[in-house]
């Protein structure tokens, strides 16, 4: 588990710019956390490293969108997902988050944990608290390898 402490919402961008680095071609990311805890604001980070260069806003009423990734990791797409909305576990089956992960692709769900017993297989979870003032802390965990654990060791710190 890696903590961050951002104290604005410029850092938490930062945060997930600089978390994007750690990500891989077929990477599912759950993030939760209030509302207004910072998924979106993450997101865009998170975007911003894995060079997409349209905006990126929040997909409460879409529920999926996608971004084309210009990047030398092998990511090609973006797919940001909200699933707050969703009122039934057979609505986020219907979306086949899963499949959206193809082997060049990017998930990250906001509220994800309402999606997380759909996954089989590995997935990075991010958890966002909100503190005092305009303070979060972000936690990530999951099935991280020994590789990954390093780096968002090295996340933390940053
Ligand atoms: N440290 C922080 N990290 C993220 N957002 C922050 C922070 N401090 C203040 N904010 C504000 O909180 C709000 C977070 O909104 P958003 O990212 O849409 O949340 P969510 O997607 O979790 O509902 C934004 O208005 C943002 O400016
Ligand atoms: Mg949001």
């Amino acid at each position: 588990m890696s903590e961050r402490r951002c104290a604005s919402d410029a850092d938490t961008q930062r945060a997930g710019e600089q978390f994007a680095r750690v990500l891989r071609p077929g990477d599912i990311v759950l993030l939760s956390g209030h509302l207004g805890a910072g998924k979106t604001t993450f997101t865009k980070g998170v975007a911003k490293g894995l060079g997409v260069s349209e905006r990126v806003t929040s997909p409460t009423f879409t529920m999926v969108r996608e971004h084309a990734c210009h990047n030398d990791q092998g990511i090609t797409t973006l797919q940001h997902c909200d699933v707050y909305r969703v009122e039934s576990l057979a609505e986020v089956l219907d979306l086949d988050l899963g499949e959206l992960a193809e082997e060049s692709a990017v998930v990250l769900i906001e509220w994800g944990e309402l999606a997380e017993s759909l996954f089989g297989r590995e997935i990075l979870r991010v958890d966002i608290e909100i503190g005092d003032d305009d303070a979060r802390t972000l936690r990530v965990g999951g099935s991280l390898d020994d590789e990954r654990s390093r780096a968002l060791e090295l996340w933390s710190r940053q």
